[in-house]
Order: C-alpha cells, then structure tokens, then sequence
C-alpha cells in the first residue's frame, strides 16, 4: 500500500503556487487553504467502503451505492489545523470535530501540548488528522499518538506541504498513517522551516505576524 499520497492536480498545485507567494494577504490565503483541504479531501476519501443501497428514482428502482461503515473524525492540530476544516466539512459535513493544542517551541522545536478534546465516540471513527504543515515531524508523530491513546485504529495524516524529514519521522513512528500531501519539499532550514515552503501557516491563515 502507498503511504505517501502526493497529489499533483492542477488545482492543487495552482492554490499551492498562490500559497507560497508571501504578497497573498490573510483573507486569500484563509480561503485557498480551506479549498485546498476540500480538494484534498476527495483524495483522502477515495478508499471509503461503499454499499448497495435500493433507491427509487422516478424512473425506476435502481440499485445505488452510498458510503458503507464507520463514521470520520476530523482532528485539526491547533492552530493552523483550523483553517482546514471548513474545507473538509463541505464535502462531510456529518464529520464529528476533536482539537489538539500543540505549538512547536521555537528552541526545541519540540511540540508542546496545551489542549486536547475529542468526540466521545471517536474510538469506533476513522480519523484524519489535519495540519498545513508537516516540518520536522514532531507535531504530527505526537498528534497521531495522542489520537492512538483514545484507541483509534485508522488514521490518516493531511497536510498541504510536507518536509522529506517530517514524512520520514512520521514513517518510523507510526508506519500504517497514510499521508496524503499536495508537495514535498526540498529541506528544512536551521529554524525548522520548509524550503521553499510557505512561511509560518499559523501566522499567515490568522494574520498574526
Ligand atoms: C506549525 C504547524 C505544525 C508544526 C509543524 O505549528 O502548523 O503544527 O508547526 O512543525 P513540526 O513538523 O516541526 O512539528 P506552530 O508550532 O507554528 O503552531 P501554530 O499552528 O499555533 O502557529
Ligand atoms: N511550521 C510552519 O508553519 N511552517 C514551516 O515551514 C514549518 C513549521
């Protein structure tokens, strides 16, 4: 099974160009982040389990098919997970939503936890964490755990704009998190930047720079 999902459509690729560019303002960038995630999300959800279900058309009965099992969580990581989330509930909108507080301590770059609040019933879900960013790694490895401990089986990490170390840590910590990114970039920098990257998702989606 492929556990790196890199997805190259045009759209995607076009939002991600404008992303990048550090002259797009906060309320573009808001907006092509939360249609990135939408577009992101048909991707991430091509593997959901379908069923027949009868249905009469006013034509005829016709034999249909509507999505079969377990129901989806969506858990951004505070902040800029945030600014996805729309995105995603526009195509599930019955998507139950948890949050996990972390920020990266700019010294350590270590990921400091500060919230954490789930559905009740998100052990019987799969879950789709949802981060911009995934840089050194960190954030996302202790993200998945956290979600673990509450005794989920199926997780999938999204993020916009990957570093090849933070796919790699992600790998070694928790190797059955399939990830579905829109690029993978080139490094990361001696403050645990992605080049080129975006700059600072948080900052840029809340306009707090
Ligand atoms: C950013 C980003 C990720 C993390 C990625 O969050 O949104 O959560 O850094 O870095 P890592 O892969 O090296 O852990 P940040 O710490 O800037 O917090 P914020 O979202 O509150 O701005
Ligand atoms: N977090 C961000 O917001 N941007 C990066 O490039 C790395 C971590």
């Amino acid at each position: 099974m492929e556990m790196v999902h890199v997805l190259d459509h045009p759209l995607l690729q076009h939002k991600l160009s404008i992303l990048r560019d550090e002259n797009t303002g906060v309320k573009e960038f808001r907006e092509i982040v939360g249609e990135v995630a939408t577009l992101m999300c048909y991707e991430a959800t091509r593997d959901l389990p379908l069923q027949n279900v009868p249905v009469q058309t006013p034509v005829a009965q016709a034999i249909t098919r509507q999505i079969a099992g377990k129901k989806l969580a969506i858990v951004p990581v505070l902040r800029a997970g945030l600014g996805m989330v729309e995105g995603i509930l526009t195509l599930i909108p019955s998507a139950k939503v948890g949050h996990i507080g972390l920020f990266r301590d700019p010294e350590t770059l270590q990921p400091v936890k500060y919230y954490c609040k789930m559905p009740s019933d998100i052990a019987e879900r799969d879950v789709i964490i949802l981060d911009p960013m995934l840089a050194t790694g960190g954030s996302a490895a202790a993200a998945i755990g956290f979600v673990k401990e509450y005794g989920v089986k199926n997780i999938k990490l999204m993020n916009v704009l990957a570093a090849p170390e933070g796919i790699a840590r992600v790998h070694q910590e928790h190797p059955t998190v399939e990830i579905y990114v829109a690029a993978v970039d080139e490094k990361l920098n001696e403050h645990g930047y992605i080049v080129p990257g975006l700059g600072d998702a948080g900052d840029r989606i809340f306009g707090t720079k």
